[in-house]
């Protein structure tokens, strides 16, 4: 008999999720429901689109997370849901969800920042003890953490204006790729020499763990913008080349302040987290970083490094754990710092 079985709930962005785990890290079932398509005509997530989406199919996403783990609500232990940060509707959407489901059930209900959830995957797929360093680099979020127990994160610096994922996006809408841009630019700078161009690495200069990737983008613009001008358009290799440039100047980056991180902290383990781990050159990097630090480097699984809802179950159980208990007065937080 498992000791503790959760369900855990997410939609603080644009993927509806629902997931059962256990107390031991096993993932029962994780369902995923994308919303890409819905936003693909606006460049961007669109808040009331997500929202509504949400709305519809969180009940449907639960029903199918339970009905593949086998379990009825009876079964669960609990339920976690993600209570932030992120954009409002959809928080509340799924606490709204949750507490609905906690309330029929009789179930304990437990809150969780988006933010642990993907800080404490590592311990869900790896076992990981503490403490350790995370780097978070997704769409929305770029920041180092030491992460010293269930509740217990200090940044250690993170971006002064875009996520490296959203610069990864910028650049493909500037390349006329198709989004989400991370995947199309990695593509292309496969095909690409990333010696041609050289993209500036912003910050690199200055001391400490902070990152900068707008003058990133923008350098890449004018790259683009001058291309054009010397040669009437883009052409392929043009495109692959700026990739290969933006991608190498992006794991630079990165690397480089991993480097700096451990530094400042030496702790036994590098973790990746995010929807940017899942870039193969950044991933490189960052494990040779670790390496030379004498560091294991742990990168979790695609599906669990991007949002999910097995991550929100876990950072439950961890918080559980710790006698954390939330009421029906739990409060979408749009802005809620580690
Ligand atoms: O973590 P995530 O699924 O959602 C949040 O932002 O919370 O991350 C999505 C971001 C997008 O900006 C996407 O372009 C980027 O992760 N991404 C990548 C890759 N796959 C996804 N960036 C670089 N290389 C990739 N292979
Ligand atoms: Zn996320």
């Amino acid at each position: 008999m498992e000791d503790l079985i959760f369900l855990g709930i997410e939609s603080s962005c644009d993927d509806t999720a629902a997931a059962i785990v256990t107390g031991e890290g096993r993932i029962l079932s994780s369902v995923v429901a994308g919303q890409t398509e819905m936003h693909a005509d606006f460049g961007g997530v669109v808040p009331e689109i997500a929202a509504r989406a949400h709305t519809e199919r969180l009940d449907h996403c639960v029903e199918q997370a339970l009905q593949e783990a086998r379990l009825g609500l009876s079964d669960l232990s609990a339920v976690a849901v993600t209570a932030g940060p992120g954009l409002i509707g959809g928080v509340m959407a799924g606490v709204m969800t949750a507490k609905g489901i906690a309330a029929g059930a009789g179930l304990p209900l437990v809150g969780v920042n988006h933010l642990a959830g993907h800080a404490l995957t590592p311990r869900l797929t790896d076992g990981i003890g503490f403490p350790y360093l995370m780097l978070l680099v997704s769409g929305g979020h770029c920041q180092f953490l030491r992460v010293d127990g269930p509740q217990e994160f200090h940044r250690l610096g993170g971006t002064i204006d875009d996520a490296p994922g959203e610069a990864f996006d910028k650049l493909a809408k500037l390349l006329a790729l198709p989004q989400p841009g991370g995947p199309s630019v990695e593509a292309e700078a496969r095909l690409g020499d990333g010696d041609r161009f050289d993209l500036p690495r912003p910050l690199l200069d200055r001391p400490g763990c902070d990152m900068s990737f707008s003058g990133l983008k923008t350098a890449a613009l004018r790259l683009r913008d001058r291309l054009i001008a010397e040669q009437g358009g883009l052409r392929q290799a043009d495109r692959q080349d700026l990739c290969a440039a933006f991608q190498s100047a992006m794991a630079g980056i990165l690397a480089e302040k991993s480097r700096r991180a451990l530094a400042a902290s030496p702790v036994p383990a590098l973790a990746v987290a995010g929807g940017v781990a899942a870039n193969q050159t950044i991933r490189a990097a960052l494990q040779q970083v670790a390496a030379e630090a004498g560091a294991t480097f742990l990168a979790p699984p695609l599906r669990l490094c991007t949002d999910n809802a097995a991550m929100i179950a876990w950072a439950g159980i961890e918080r559980y754990r710790e006698g954390a208990r939330d009421g029906m007065d739990l409060a979408a937080r749009p802005r809620w710092p580690l």
